[in-house]
């Protein structure tokens, strides 16, 4: 039988005034409650107009102004701060969400899930483990989406804050099994032992030089493979360097594969690498941070054919399965491997028989953080809801959208593609007879600009081969084929004026 509560200070103690941060009145919290209902009302009104608002505009100067306030001591009405918010915070953010917004990699976010976010801030739920909803809500996540990836069910898995977090991890992981010595005891200090090395293209995404540097591997232990014309890297060379630097006394470790390369979309030869890492005893990672979403599709899952067989997958669902941000995962192959490397032992953590703790702290022991938000909320909302069968529709869309505006960029005499698209990643530049590749490019560059100031497109640029090239990348749900017409015929009309 419980014991009784008894109060140890007097009971008058509670008449004294003790705030909190909660409305300290019936009617207060009535007050915040149709705040609560406004602002609903006006995040729905601005995502149901975002077609017709600019793709981006420039952040006034009276607005950067009225946001870098001093340091607040005493608070003011919520409704204020709301209304400087409205007025200079919400028409100026970076215009991702627009329906001709295609720069960068960046994804929309969707009004359910922002539903979710809220529902999952509300809950504030502290998601490191522990006996309670939300882990079985992450771990059924994580169980989807092995499936979807092909890996097996026994496979573990993380929800990370992005692409960059999840192949860090991966990184991590393959490190450890592979350093032939206890990494995590001796460090990476004993000169004694060889070098551990890691493989990936002149394409692989910048995440990979933090990583080999946050990792103690370093940038001398990154070995950047030359890639063909088709952007994936020469498979003869990989092997030749591999055997080489294994005869020159260093330890290959890892080879990191693209299922989609931040570029232009390019996919490598996922099958051959994954074979040449079992030939060679090395960890096969795959970055498929949007790439990875294309085997949802039945047209296009034959690309990313490989995949399955990682080692370890890292890939983004705020890109390709346009959830707000951030939402990114990790799956990776051996669970064991997999908390190996991070669990940690903490009297104040300590599993338990009952209670909260039993169970212990799983997702903290597959990763860096222990403090983790219940981000997996709005992907099992978002999947329950819409179904898979949506987005398989949807990356579908986006792909037709690619070859569409290729295909005008083909039939155009003043565009110009500059690399092969085997994705969902165009890239072109404007071109005309008698400039030369130093004024296309300034031209070009310019013509950047001019998109976004116009607020039309958000489209963003890249480098290739020498070569300054307009840049769209589609992981847009909200965009429409007429959008890549008008786009294709206002470079021609943006490239034309700035040439006359
Ligand atoms: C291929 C690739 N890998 C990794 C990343 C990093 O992902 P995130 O920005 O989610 O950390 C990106 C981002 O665009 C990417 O395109």
């Amino acid at each position: 039988m419980p014991l009784p509560v008894h109060s140890t200070v007097r009971e008058d103690i509670d008449s004294l005034q003790q705030p909190t941060l909660d409305p300290p009145t019936p009617e207060a919290w009535q007050e915040l409650r149709a705040l609560g209902h406004r602002m609903l009302d006006d995040i729905f009104d601005d995502l149901a107009t975002l077609r017709e608002q600019p793709a981006w505009r420039p952040m006034p100067e009276a607005s950067a102004t009225a946001l870098s306030l001093p340091l607040p001591i005493q608070g003011r009405p919520a409704e204020e701060v709301y209304r400087t918010l409205m007025k200079h915070l919400v028409p100026y953010t970076i215009g991702n969400r627009h329906p001709r917004a295609w720069g960068w990699v960046r994804g929309t976010g969707t009004p359910l899930a922002m539903l979710a976010d809220m529902l999952a801030s509300g809950l504030n739920a502290h998601v490191a483990g522990g006996r309670q909803a939300p882990v079985v809500i992450e771990e059924t996540c994580l169980r989807w989406l092995a499936e979807l990836m092909g890996m097996p069910s026994q496979s573990s898995g993380l929800l990370t804050t992005g692409a960059t977090m999840a192949n860090l991890i991966s990184l991590a992981i393959a490190r450890n099994a592979k350093a032939g010595y206890d990494i995590r005891q001796q460090g990476l200090q004993h000169c004694a032992h060889p070098q551990l090395l890691v493989y990936g293209s002149t394409e692989t995404h910048s995440w990979a030089l933090k990583a080999v540097e946050l990792l103690g591997l370093g940038r001398d232990g990154y070995r950047r493979i030359p890639v063909t014309e088709l952007h994936q890297p020469d498979l003869d060379r990989l092997e030749l360097q591999i055997e080489e630097d294994r005869e020159a006394g260093h330890r290959p470790a890892v080879v990191i594969a693209n299922c989609g390369t931040v570029n232009t979309g390019a996919i490598d030869n996922l099958p051959a690498i994954a074979a040449l890492c079992r030939k060679h005893d090395l960890w096969f990672h795959v970055d498929g941070a949007f790439g990875a979403l294309l085997r949802l599709t039945k047209e296009y899952a034959g690309l990313v054919r490989g995949i399955e067989e990682a080692d370890s997958l890292a890939f983004d669902l705020h890109k390709w399965v346009y959830l707000p941000f951030e939402i990114g995962c990790v799956l990776v192959r051996d669970s064991q491997l997999h908390t190996a490397a991070f669990a940690t032992q903490a009297s104040y953590l300590e599993e338990a028989e009952g209670g909260i703790m039993a169970g212990g702290l799983p997702f903290a022991d597959r990763g860096v953080e222990l403090t983790r938000g219940f981000r997996a909320l709005k992907l099992w909302m978002s999947l329950q809801v819409h179904g898979i069968d949506t987005y398989a529709h949807l990356i579908a869309q986006n792909m037709a959208q690619a070859a569409h505006l290729e295909s005008l960029i083909e039939a155009s005499p003043r565009l110009e593609l500059l690399a092969p698209r085997p994705t969902n990643v165009v890239c072109f530049r404007y071109t005309r007879p008698g400039l030369d590749d130093v004024a296309l490019d300034a031209l070009n560059r310019r013509l950047v600009i001019e998109l976004q100031e116009s607020g039309r497109y958000i489209v963003s640029s890249t480098v290739l081969d020498g070569r300054y090239a307009l840049r769209v990348a589609i992981t847009n749900h909200r965009s429409q084929m007429s959008d890549f017409t008008a786009l294709a015929e206002d470079c021609v009309r943006f490239g034309d004026q700035l040439t006359s």
